[in-house]
């Protein structure tokens, strides 16, 4: 298993046996290029694409760069970082890409979080796309919404923590299969709509 982060934390550090690469910034292509070269010939099952930034911003405070910002950060890096990591996956293989509820258009009923809605939404198009040009190399693709974490983007709160968050995305990337790519899953195993 591989963790590629842009710096390593204590609790990475925890996690056996996973081998961490640093300097993996899904906004810089060319330290991303740079990075991926560690795994060598090696070639992995599963990729799971989980960065990603929230800046709670309404319609009076927004500016252009937090747009733009969660935009490049959560939908633009996890396109470059398919891109990157493609030749390295095995095939079959699977993708999952956190998302979020938030970028279901269906599911948006209380309005806000421009950017983040916005970013998240193209990212579930992005992986729509990648579900349709990747299903003739057997590789499955998946949006997952992880739940309400309590993690530092939530500052804490929330109704699960990482680690049952983590079991039920495992679950899930275990349990679908190539016949159901594209498809965008609640960690619950419910099924979201676009
Ligand atoms: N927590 C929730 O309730 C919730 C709900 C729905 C969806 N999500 C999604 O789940 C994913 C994980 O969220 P989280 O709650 O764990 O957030 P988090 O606690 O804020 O962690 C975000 C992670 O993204 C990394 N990151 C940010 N910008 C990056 C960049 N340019 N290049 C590489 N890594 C970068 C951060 O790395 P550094 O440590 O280097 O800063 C950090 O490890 C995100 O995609 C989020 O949108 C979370």
């Amino acid at each position: 298993m591989f963790a590629f982060c842009r710096e390593a934390s204590l609790a990475l550090s925890a996690l056996e046996p996973a081998e961490i690469i640093e300097n993996f910034n899904v906004t810089d292509p060319v330290a991303m290029l740079s990075a991926i070269k560690r795994l060598g010939n090696n070639r992995m099952d599963w990729l799971i694409h989980v960065s990603g930034i929230l800046r709670n911003e309404n319609l009076e405070q927004l500016t252009q760069r937090s747009l733009v910002r969660q935009l490049s950060v959560n939908a633009v890096g996890p396109m470059l970082t398919v891109q990157t990591f493609l030749p390295y996956l095995a095939r079959p293989a699977k993708i999952g890409l956190l998302t979020s509820r938030l970028g279901s258009i269906t599911e948006n009923s209380t309005g806000g979080y421009y950017g983040y809605r916005m970013s998240k939404s193209a990212l579930n198009i992005a992986g729509k796309s990648l579900s349709k040009d990747l299903h003739r190399k057997g590789i499955a693709v998946f949006l997952l919404h992880p739940g309400y974490v309590r993690t530092e983007m939530t500052g804490f709160s929330g109704d699960i923590n990482a680690s049952e968050s983590a079991k039920g995305l495992i679950k899930i990337m275990n349990e679908k299969t190539l016949q159901e790519t594209g498809t965008f899953w609640h960690v619950t195993g419910r099924k979201i709509p676009w």
